[in-house]
């Protein structure tokens, strides 16, 4: 068999350096696993939806600054399905801004995830044509997911072990979404680690690195853009080069090169850590619940239904900010503008006024709307290419190794990370 080495499906150390959620939850230093909080969390939610202070307080665990622009002020924490979904649903009163994190030169840098409307639909608008459901699974689908899947699939196959983790959740989504704006997918994982170490104020990364990786960032987009204005090719940056801003009361016209580079680069840390984890996730559910693994190997169709229970059971974004504009009362607190909300999604997926057993895994569970990917204004613009990923990849793994199990000669797997960011510490697995 002929398998292509290059850097996606080579043994790269990155991977470990960049695919470890317990490490990243370490240098992010916001290390909380969430399972052995939940009981307290339960506890606090049945006491009311809406406590004063940061989770982080309520639960006895020392502080750490997600936001830069959350620093200093007060925290409200929303624990309810109902009172996350009312905040989720007025972005009047709970603003997004406060996920802005300013570079050096002053400028926010998350783009469509920290504006508000009606700034906030112009641009999304720009982009959105490329991720409904039919170009997920059509254009992101035949282009790239399907492509790199039957790459790792042969690699694998060399062997009779893997870490589904490494070997494969990790490297779906970063060469899906790096080969989606049009880098090559050899770019991929460079690319991502400069991203990564060009913005995180919290990794151990000195503020001339920062510089430097943000330069290579910048540099690399700047050239593919440049190709693209003079010969367009089918991907991403081509697309938002032909696109128009339409904000209101203005003319419409093309978005400016920040703009386009300020698209990608949040769709590139949107898309990249979020689908690896949760791919991870839902691959540890089944792999844990056998009975359940066993009715999708009978009916594949299943698939979709332990996504979407994998995401209710274990988002691996369980944490998002909201920055209060107005005095406002919320259930039973008097908030001041200027505070802080922290909407736990989490815990709301967790509520046991909607959800009976709500701590199991269970597919077979009535199907209602969960929060995993948010809801409202800024509700995950990639869920359906994260969705498509995560099933194209469990299939893709069941036609090629339908016996493959836990590795039981190899530690258990279990649930880590950070309150804002979780997933499995691995996936030893035998394939055969
Ligand atoms: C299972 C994987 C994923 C999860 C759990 C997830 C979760 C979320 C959540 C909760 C939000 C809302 C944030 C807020 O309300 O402040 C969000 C927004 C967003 N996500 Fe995802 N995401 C996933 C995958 C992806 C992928 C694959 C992409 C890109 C290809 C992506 C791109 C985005 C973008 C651009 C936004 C901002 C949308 C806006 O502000 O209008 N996400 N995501």
């Amino acid at each position: 068999m002929n398998v292509m080495t290059d850097v996606l499906t080579a043994d790269d150390p990155l991977y470990e350096e960049l695919y470890d959620v317990r490490k990243e939850a370490e240098s992010i230093g916001n290390l909380t696993d969430l399972e052995t909080v939940m009981p307290r969390v339960h506890q606090l939610r049945a006491e009311a939806a809406v406590h004063k202070g940061k989770l982080r307080e309520l639960l006895g665990l020392t502080d750490h600054v997600r936001h830069v622009l959350a620093a200093g002020r007060q925290h409200y924490t929303v624990l309810t399905y109902a009172a996350c979904e009312e905040a989720f649903r007025n972005a009047a009163t709970f603003s997004n801004t406060v996920q802005g994190h300013p570079n050096q030169l002053g400028e926010n840098t998350m783009g469509i995830l920290e504006m508000d409307p009606p700034m906030h639909r112009a641009y999304r608008r720009t982009i959105q044509p490329k991720f409904l459901m039919p170009e997920a699974m059509g254009w992101w689908r035949t282009r790239t997911i399907d492509n790199i899947i039957n790459r790792l699939i042969d690699r694998m196959a060399q062997g009779e072990r893997a870490d589904l983790n490494l070997d494969f959740c990790a490297r779906v989504p970063v060469y899906t979404i790096t080969t989606a704006i049009g880098l090559s997918g050899d770019e991929a994982l460079t690319f991502r680690h400069a991203y990564l170490n060009s913005t995180s104020s919290s990794r151990n990364v000195t503020m001339e690195d920062r510089k430097r990786n943000a330069g290579l960032v910048e540099a690399t987009l700047l050239k593919l853009i440049n190709a693209r204005r003079a010969e367009p090719e089918d991907d991403l940056i081509s697309f938002l080069l032909a696109t128009k801003l339409m904000m209101p009361g203005e003319p419409p016209r093309p978005l400016t090169d920040r703009e386009i580079m300020t698209h990608a680069k949040l769709v590139m840390v949107a898309g990249g850590g979020t689908s690896w984890r949760q791919m991870g996730i839902t691959i540890f559910a089944l792999l844990t619940h056998p009975e359940q693994f066993d009715a999708i190997k009978q009916d594949r169709a299943l698939i979709g239904d332990a996504i979407e229970e994998g995401l209710r059971w274990n988002p691996t974004a369980p944490y998002f900010y909201r920055m209060v504009m107005n005095d406002v009362e919320f259930y039973d607190h008097a908030i001041p503008a200027g505070s802080v909300l922290e909407l736990g999604l989490g815990p709301a997926n967790r509520d046991a006024s909607r959800w009976e057993r709500p701590d199991e895994f269970d597919m077979f569970r009535p199907k209602l709307t969960n929060m995993a990917f948010g809801l409202g204004t800024h509700r995950c613009l990639g869920m359906n290419v994260a969705r498509v990923e995560i099933e194209a990849g469990i299939n893709a793994l069941l036609d090629a190794f339908p016996n493959f199990r836990l590795d039981p000669g190899a530690p258990a797997p279990f649930m880590t990370g950070g309150l804002e960011q979780q997933g499995v510490s691995g996936l030893p697995v035998l394939l055969r």
